[in-house]
């Protein structure tokens, strides 16, 4: 079986568990581990497997994630399952499949088999933190319990989680 995980990310949380998943994924083929500006729809459609990763935008998946969905071949037998972090300690179920709306959509729309989608917290970059700080109106107090909260995010049992995805996947 051959398998790409590929993924976008801009401050290397999504790339932790991408790479997680990608070790993992290896115990059960042949899997290579792409950013998303490395692949095109071509090569994406030689995977009888892809695991597409991407941070939390604005409620939604990054933008070059939905636009590449957007560009996938119809490729028959082919099965994608999702990966996405986000600063939130944790979503309700009902938000997080909203979010990997577009995946599902795309799969349905190419005949691709959706396996479902991991997600974990991960640190959001430092840049972002006053004007997050900001738009969620939280006070100093309230802001530094969320920043200890993130701290770490990814973490090792995030790592392990997604490698138990993985394995729950292939079983
Ligand atoms: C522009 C931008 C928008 C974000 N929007 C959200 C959001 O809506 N909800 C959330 O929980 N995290 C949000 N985050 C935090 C990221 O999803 C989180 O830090 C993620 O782990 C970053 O992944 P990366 O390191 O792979 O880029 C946002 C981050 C950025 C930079």
């Amino acid at each position: 079986m051959k398998v790409l995980v590929t993924y976008f990310s801009q401050s290397g949380n999504t790339e932790k568990i991408a790479r997680a998943i990608c070790e993992e994924a290896a115990k059960a083929g042949d899997a290579n581990l792409k950013k998303l500006e490395e692949i095109t729809p071509d090569m994406a459609a030689e995977y009888d497997c892809i695991f597409m990763g991407s941070p939390l935008h604005a409620g939604s998946l990054a933008a070059p994630v939905k636009e590449f969905l957007g560009t996938l071949k119809a490729t028959s037998g082919q099965q994608m399952a999702g990966f996405i972090t986000h600063m939130a300690p944790a979503y309700p179920e009902q938000d997080m499949d909203a979010f990997a709306e577009p995946m599902k959509t795309a799969c349905k729309e190419k005949g691709i088999e959706y396996r479902g989608c991991f997600d974990c917290q991960g640190f959001l970059e430092e840049a972002m933190h006053a004007p997050v700080q900001k738009k969620l109106a939280l006070d100093d107090e309230k802001w530094a319990a969320m920043v200890k909260q993130m701290t770490g995010r990814p973490n090792q049992e995030d790592v392990d989680n997604a490698k138990a995805f993985v394995r729950r996947l292939f079983a």
